[in-house]
């Protein structure tokens, strides 16, 4: 069966009545309109009809307005303090990552279709851009002389023995190509990566018995300005990261903090009461089974336990923040990424005002573009980039806007997941660009884009400590969405929060 409709609903349980899946197939929002219904459904009913189906298109439905255009969800606004705004926080899915797989799909040609999608997207991206001019194929270069570009996707990366030139082996839709990079050149200042797609100048001798040399270097990276919303009244969202909620060392103490002042019970109040969103960028729950002896490090064992509990953490906020949380290495989902969101089992634990998107997920906030990555790429970014480390994530953040894409390497420690669309491509460019996994905080800008590394709410565990990781743990990114200024809040001790930092 390749219908990926019936494949999602499949790997929700979920049983469509045949023609309530026409009635889907026909909807402007097919997928949008399938997680509804999944919601719908609920947990307990492993069955969608026709008539759940027409509850939601019905225009002036009972259960909920039709889907027009991208998801929208907005909450009722339960109290007067959410701002001078009168309206409810507004959320806008833009792009879910997460596609689902059909059951039977050869996993190789399944790859080699994610790596095609990815090479036709992001080559779209360089095409339009003004330094790669002369734009060749590989297969149409041969035996020419001459400085030509190619866009292609890079497959090996070599150093020579002796002089320690870079050889780049690339590959396009009609060809491989072996390429030098001298060494020292400008050009290998920024190392490539496997499976990065990259525009290039080679210069080209009709000499066989010489390599094509690569002069120049342009990736698809994101457009130094562009149009951004902005709303026009003062409406603030709280970036946090890394719950571990179950594990020993999740900080009860500091997550009450936390609530206190999203509760106007803490400092400055009035800033807390514009607070109409709070992003969780995953890694919600400690899970169990991630790590060899992790029962040792879990006060609570059992993984929808640890689900109920971190419903009722979020419960605990003000019934005006609208959360939106994405899952993490850690969370009850497939590890391939993009991931899922939650199964409906799970997500109907973590009900209340709690949207629970894919990994990765660009939504807006109030029209503010978010884009949520929990940020397992890392784990094979860091070593392949000279001078990258965990302690500032950002840097590498700024090398996945600049290649637009989350995790290229395929074969390392992130697992991809082999879907015909490649969900990892950074499209479209955000206004705030969120991580966690590093359990670290990290805030930097790029291109006007603010990067935040969203901290984690889980102390250092046995397992950190043995890897060398110290965490910094506890701290809230409190962003104004008016104007992209950041306050970080540090709920770690007793520290006043420090003073709101400008968009510059
Ligand atoms: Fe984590
Ligand atoms: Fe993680």
């Amino acid at each position: 069966m390749d219908d990926p409709l019936i494949g999602y609903f499949q790997s929700h349980r979920k049983l469509v009545e045949g023609d309530a899946l026409d009635l889907i197939r026909s909807a402007p929002q097919p997928l949008d309109l399938s997680r509804q219904l999944i919601e719908l459904a609920g947990a307990d009913s492993p069955f969608v009809t026709r008539a759940m189906v027409e509850s939601l298109l019905r225009p002036t439905g009972p259960t909920r307005a039709p889907p027009a255009g991208p998801m929208d969800v907005r909450l009722e606004n339960t109290r007067a303090s959410a701002g001078p705004s009168a309206t409810a926080p507004e959320l806008r899915v833009l792009r879910e990552g997460f596609e689902p797989l059909a059951a039977d799909r050869d996993p190789l040609e399944a790859y080699s279709g994610l790596f095609s999608h990815r090479f036709a997207a992001l080559s779209r991206i360089l095409r339009g851009r003004s330094g790669l001019p002369d734009l060749v194929g590989i297969g149409s270069v041969r035996g020419r002389d001459g400085e030509f570009s190619l866009i292609a996707m890079v497959r090996e990366i070599r150093t020579t023995s002796e002089k320690h030139h870079t050889i780049l082996t690339v590959e396009d839709e009609s060809g491989t190509l072996e390429a030098l990079v001298p060494k020292g050149s400008p050009e290998v200042r920024e190392p490539f990566l496997v499976d990065e797609v990259v525009g290039l100048r080679v210069r080209f001798s009709r000499e066989r018995s010489r390599l094509p040399v690569v002069t120049g270097v342009l990736r698809p990276d994101v457009p130094v300005t562009r149009d951004s919303h902005r709303p026009d009244f003062d409406t603030r969202a709280v970036f946090i990261s890394d719950l571990h909620i179950g594990s020993r060392s999740f900080l009860s103490d500091a997550w009450d903090r936390l609530v206190a002042y999203l509760r106007e019970e803490g400092p400055q109040p009035e800033v807390a009461a514009t607070v109409r969103h709070v992003v969780i960028a995953g890694d919600l729950v400690d899970g169990i089974g991630i790590y060899p002896n992790q029962e040792r490090d879990l006060a609570v064992v059992d993984i929808f336990e640890q689900y109920a509990e971190l419903g009722r953490r979020l419960r605990e906020l003000p019934a005006r923040i609208q959360v939106v949380a994405i899952p993490g290495n850690h969370d009850a989902v497939s590890p391939a990424e993009p991931q899922p969101a939650l199964p409906p089992e799970l997500a109907s634990l973590v009900r209340g005002s709690v949207q629970i998107l894919p990994n990765p997920s660009t939504f807006s906030l109030d029209g503010v573009v978010v884009t949520a990555y929990h940020g397992r790429g890392f784990d094979d970014l860091i070593p392949a980039l000279p001078g990258a480390s965990y302690a500032r994530p950002t840097d590498v953040m700024k090398r996945m806007l600049s290649m637009r894409h989350l995790a290229p390497m395929y074969g390392g420690k992130t697992p991809l997941s082999p879907q015909s669309r490649d969900g990892l491509i950074i499209d479209p460019v955000p206004d705030i660009f969120v991580t966690g996994h590093a359990h670290t905080f990290g805030a930097d800008r790029y291109r006007g884009i603010l990067l935040l590394n969203a901290s984690t709410w889980q102390a250092e565990t046995e397992y950190q400590r043995m890897r060398n990781i110290s965490p910094v743990p506890a701290r809230a990114a409190l962003v104004r969405l008016t104007d992209l200024s950041l306050q970080v809040l540090d709920f770690s001790g007793e520290v006043p929060p420090t003073p709101e930092r400008g968009a510059s």
